[in-house]
């Protein structure tokens, strides 16, 4: 049959409370205009992030009840460890509380004035634990990485000749880093065949190969599909490829691994991962459970398994891809081809008439809450234009992100979202741009407050 259904029914409900659009437009003034500042039950439809916000199967429900909380070696920590190392065999697996301190962890030991972190496109919180040390990120994905209209089937493609030229030039890299799926440049994949090229300069040049590997199994997927010669193969065999191309990886469970929390850092380096282990001592807790409860650990641990299943995953990419394509239809420039775990929003494209540096993507961000009471999230110009100096400058691109998190909303919820971004389509010029009339220092998007200009 052609309809594709969710392979799975709903267990336990969540009511969503209505809201009005004058309830909102006053929702919107209090948040000054920033909607990561709203209460999350004055949204309908919340597709900020699918970063936690996925739901937990029958069977994780059941392993938290199997959680021990033992302080030191939880029989829970081994079972997480092993699904772990089941897909990804690194000799060492320390469990965080979420990705961001697995990369404060990993780059304050391996980060530092002078250095500079190659990844295809790093996340906000990367470049920012990258920067906090003094370090430099810099983003080598392929030109058409940067190009909302290429139909690239790989666009999280590391640029090889980019890294080469870096890695040639001398500079200081202690380690080079590849982001699968690339969450910044439009969730999109990285190949096998790229991560081999990257491989073989990181072998060529001494360099450690680290994965940022949040959603290792839609990237997965999408190697399956589309590169030549993976067609038939189990999505276990190629997350085991990629994972034996790299010596580490930083994880947020909260993504594939189908966790409302957690995350790891797993490497091979023994003396690396001892200081890893002594840092997350100190912030994070003992290396049997991280910033974790034990039942974390094992949610996780059946989340590694489900996340990797066929009949999962071709649900999730296809119903990704029919958000994207009704949007396609409706008008509504969206990044091709479409992403794994979101639809984006060329909001450039959609409003022209306004500056880069009046934030077309806050101002669909924000129109498509007041209209419809969905929450999107930009990634653009609010998210990346300051600069570690202090300048602004627009970001190579003004995107509008739809997360769509795990198993979570029906097919109605997301008609619903296609309706409100084609009445969003036909207003798209008569909105307004927005102005910053205060932000802090660094990650900016999360606390900046916005007027209307
Ligand atoms: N790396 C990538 C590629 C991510 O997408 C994220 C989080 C992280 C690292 C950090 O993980 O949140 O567990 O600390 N992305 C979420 C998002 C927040 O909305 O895309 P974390």
């Amino acid at each position: 049959f052609r309809t594709i259904i969710e392979p799975f029914r709903i267990h336990s409900v969540e009511p969503i409370r209505m809201t009005t659009a004058a309830e909102r437009r006053e929702r919107l003034a209090a948040a000054a205009y920033n909607l990561f500042q709203l209460h999350a039950d004055d949204v309908l439809i919340d597709l900020l992030t699918d970063s936690g916000t996925g739901a937990m199967s029958r069977d994780q429900w059941a392993a938290i009840q199997r959680g021990d909380e033992s302080y030191a070696g939880s029989p829970s920590y081994f079972v997480f460890r092993d699904a772990v190392r089941d897909l990804f065999d690194f000799a060492h697996v320390i469990p965080v509380h979420q990705g961001r301190a697995a990369e404060r962890i990993l780059f304050t030991v391996l980060g530092g004035p002078g250095k500079t972190v190659p990844n295809n496109t790093h996340f906000d919180t990367t470049r920012a634990n990258v920067e906090a040390t003094g370090a430099t990120a810099v983003d080598l994905v392929i030109p058409e990485g940067r190009d909302p209209a290429s139909r690239h089937p790989f666009k999280g493609n590391m640029d090889l000749a980019a890294l080469e030229a870096l890695l040639a030039g001398g500079a200081d890299v202690p380690c080079v880093f590849v982001t699968i799926t690339n969450n910044s440049g439009g969730g999109q994949p990285v190949s096998l065949e790229n991560l081999r090229g990257v491989r073989a300069l990181c072998d060529r040049y001494g360099k450690p190969l680290f994965l940022d590997a949040c959603r290792f199994a839609e990237n997965a997927w999408f190697i399956r599909e589309r590169e030549a010669g993976q067609g038939g193969r189990d999505v276990v065999d190629i997350v085991r490829d990629i994972a034996a191309l790299a010596d580490g990886m930083t994880m947020s469970a909260k993504k594939d691994p189908m966790g409302n929390i957690g995350g790891w850092l797993a490497l091979d380096d023994p003396a690396l991962a001892q200081e890893c282990r002594n840092l997350l001592i100190l912030t994070e807790g003992f290396p049997t459970y991280g910033g974790l409860a034990g039942r974390d650990l094992e949610a996780l641990a059946q989340g590694l398994k489900e996340v990797v299943q066929h009949d999962y995953l071709r649900y999730r990419i296809t119903s990704t891809a029919y958000l994207g394509e009704a949007l396609q239809q409706a008008g509504v420039p969206v990044l091709t081809p479409i992403g794994g775990h979101a639809v984006y929003i060329d909001a450039r494209a959609l409003l022209p008439h306004l500056d880069p540096l009046h934030y077309p993507g806050q101002a669909v961000a924000v129109a498509l809450y007041e209209l419809g009471g969905v929450r999107s999230c930009e990634i653009g110009t609010v998210m990346f234009g300051r600069r570690p100096d202090g300048a602004e400058a627009a970001a190579p691109m003004d995107l509008v992100r739809l997360a769509v998190p795990r198993r979570t909303y029906t097919q109605s919820h997301i008609d619903y979202v296609i309706e409100v971004c084609g009445c969003l389509a036909e207003r798209a010029h008569r909105l307004p741009g927005y102005r910053i009339v205060e932000e802090p220092d660094a990650l900016r998007h999360f606390t900046a407050r916005f007027e209307p200009i």
